[in-house]
């Protein structure tokens, strides 16, 4: 295809702005797909993606649209193909965002005309206007009553830097005016640009696993050309593979037998672990190949660990087993083995933020059926002792017990938007999760950004629902990792009658150390029940106790209620006392049972 008549773009938007509906009616008018097809929404649609045995699941679509002679003052007639690339619209992918926006010459800003932008779909923007996109801003659902055109028009402009006027109106759910932005995408988005004639060079934007055909690779070409016969080499680990497929969505997949530059397909090689072939990675040819990978790539660094541990261990096989069935399609996920003396056998989990903590969590739960006690969250800590060396800890556990000369966390920067009401309660809010206010600029007279340094670790506890509840769901919040600070840490332990309970450490600021002592220790005191002997409950921060709560000592005679005679009763309730035994958990003498873990890690 000639690069003259490609226009690569992607859309941008908030959950629910109306993206799948768009992007249904830009195919239906492509003649993509038809009508009945499209009812439901196309993209969106898991039977259809077994039914032809690969995962069309967004991504990357392929439609011919032309411009009718009498459209000439919008943009030149004739017929262009133009490639859709979804991208992922969640706060932790920002990387894989980043490398679809990077496939594209131009981003469509798709928003609400009720709603109004939001913090995600901001971030989104600025890494579109980094990555020197082409933004066509549009505003959605133009036929609701609540819509409000031209208050967000004029937000829109004020962002992108056009006219009010050039802000497109549709309605993505009746059609209204998305044959107009189909112009206007060939009219405004350039035409790639590289050299035909170089050695292939090809940009991995999302790779996918599918059970019936392997990994699916998705790529735009840069440079060159990558053909069907060619065999294939990712830049980054040199591995070489067979090519056994290449081809265009449109939207079932169509073999081609070469993409040139500027295009956007699929390749399939036979690999089955989409870590072999990772996005951002450079795709070239292993003969007479490019020597220079393209720019940008980045391992994926889990930023947040937590455990899991199935509440029943017999199922520590199945989540096992759970896990790495999860990690064939996500190459971010990363476990090991961990045992804990509270919680038995389980797995230490990396993940890339606290979306994707709870997306995986939620799969496990849902889709194999298990049940799961997760440790709290923590993020990676840098500590310097006092000797020169140095090591990073990802567990509680891990923290070192001699003398510490400093401790570096990680800091990311956060951008909320709110109504203006609220920014006095949000600004409480990051002065108690030690944030530092950057700026804070006006969107429109009643909406505000506010931009933040915040320590990660503070994030990953409860901001959001704090945030959310703070400003009765009106804020929104994206954050991107932001290096490291210094900061003045302690590990809190929690004893249980002297032995520590490893479920329950956490690395904590040593202002929040008393009141996150306190809490537990509490806590703990209402969900463990009384044993037979008095039971202190700890905090201590080395041996240094910081706070104390006593587990008052119970005669536990189950007996004691049935007034001698009736014995079925008596039986009924001895074997009601032994089930529970077998579920307690041992720590040293004292018997806990898993349902208080739960609780106690629930709201930290
Ligand atoms: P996710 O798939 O969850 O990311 O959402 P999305 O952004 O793809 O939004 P989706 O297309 O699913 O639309 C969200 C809701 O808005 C659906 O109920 C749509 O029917 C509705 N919607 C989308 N576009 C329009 C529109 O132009 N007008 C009206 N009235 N509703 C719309």
């Amino acid at each position: 295809t000639d690069p003259a008549i490609l226009r690569n773009f992607c859309i941008i938007a908030h959950i629910d702005h109306g993206k799948s509906t768009l992007a249904d009616q830009m195919l239906r008018l492509t003649g993509v797909v038809d009508a009945r097809a499209a009812r439901a929404q196309y993209l969106d649609r898991m039977d259809i993606e077994r039914e032809r045995g690969i995962t069309i699941k967004s991504q990357a679509v392929r439609m011919p649209w032309t411009v009718p002679a009498d459209n000439a003052e919008i943009a030149e007639p004739g017929t262009y193909v133009l490639n859709m690339i979804d991208t992922p619209g969640h706060v932790d992918f920002t990387y894989e965002v980043s490398r679809s926006l990077e496939a594209c010459e131009a981003a469509i800003l798709l928003v609400d005309a009720a709603q109004g932008i939001e913090a995600q779909t901001l971030a989104n923007l600025y890494l579109a206007m980094g990555a020197d996109l082409h933004i066509i801003p549009v505003l959605n659902k133009i036929d609701l009553p609540g819509a409000n055109p031209e208050k967000y028009a004029a937000e829109l402009a004020g962002l992108v830097g056009c006219d009010p006027a050039d802000v497109l109106r549709v309605s993505a759910k009746t059609g209204e005016g998305v044959e107009g932005l189909l112009n206007e995408i060939v009219k405004q988005t350039p035409a790639p640009v590289g050299d035909a004639d170089a050695p292939p060079r090809a940009l991995i934007f999302d790779s996918v696993y599918d059970t019936y055909r392997g990994v699916v690779t998705y790529v735009r070409v840069i440079d060159g050309k990558l053909s069907h016969r060619d065999r294939i080499k990712m830049m980054s680990t040199g591995a070489v593979h067979e090519m056994l497929e290449v081809g265009v969505i449109s939207p079932e997949p169509v073999k081609a037998g070469d993409l040139g530059v500027g295009e956007v397909g699929y390749l399939i090689t036979g690999v089955k672990d989409v870590r072999q072939s990772r996005v951002g990675d450079t795709v070239t040819s292993q003969h007479n190949g490019a020597t220079d990978a393209l720019g940008g790539y980045k391992h994926p660094n889990p930023m947040v660990y937590s455990g899991l541990y199935p509440i029943d261990g017999d199922d520590y096989p199945t989540l096992r087993d759970a896990l790495e069935r999860l990690q064939l399609n996500d190459a971010a996920l990363t476990f090991e083995p961990e045992t804990s003396g509270a919680l038995g056998f389980g797995f230490r989990i990396g993940f890339l933020g606290l979306l994707h903590m709870e997306i995986t969590r939620d799969r496990l739960e849902r889709e194999f059926n298990l049940d799961l006690i997760s440790t709290a969250p923590n993020v990676v800590y840098e500590v310097l002792m006092d000797d020169g060396s140095e090591l990073v800890v990802t567990n509680p556990s891990e923290y070192p017990e001699g003398k510490i000369a400093e401790v570096r966390e990680p800091v990311v920067k956060a951008t909320i938007l709110s109504p203006s009401d609220y920014i006095g309660t949000i600004m409480e809010l990051c002065q108690t999760k030690r944030g530092n206010l950057q700026g804070m600029d006006y969107l429109s007279e009643d909406r505000v950004e506010m931009r933040y340094v915040l320590p990660m670790g503070e994030i990953v506890f409860d901001f959001f629902d704090q945030l959310k509840s703070r400003t009765k769901g009106y804020a929104s919040l994206d954050y991107e990792r932001s290096g490291e600070q210094a900061a003045d840490l302690v590990k809190v332990d929690i004893l249980l009658q002297g032995e520590p309970v490893d479920a329950f450490s956490a690395i904590v600021h040593k202002d929040a150390a008393y009141s996150y002592g306190v809490m537990m220790a509490s806590k703990l005191k209402d969900l463990i029940p009384r044993q037979q002997f008095e039971v202190p409950i700890q905090a201590a921060i080395g041996a240094r106790v910081i706070a104390r709560e006593n587990i008052r000592a119970i005669r536990k005679d189950v007996l004691a209620k049935c007034y001698g005679g009736d014995i079925t009763r008596k039986r009924k309730l001895l074997e009601k006392q032994k089930a529970g035994k077998k579920r307690m958990k041992n720590i040293g003498t004292v018997e806990v049972p898993p349902e208080a873990f739960i609780a106690a890690l629930s709201t930290t």
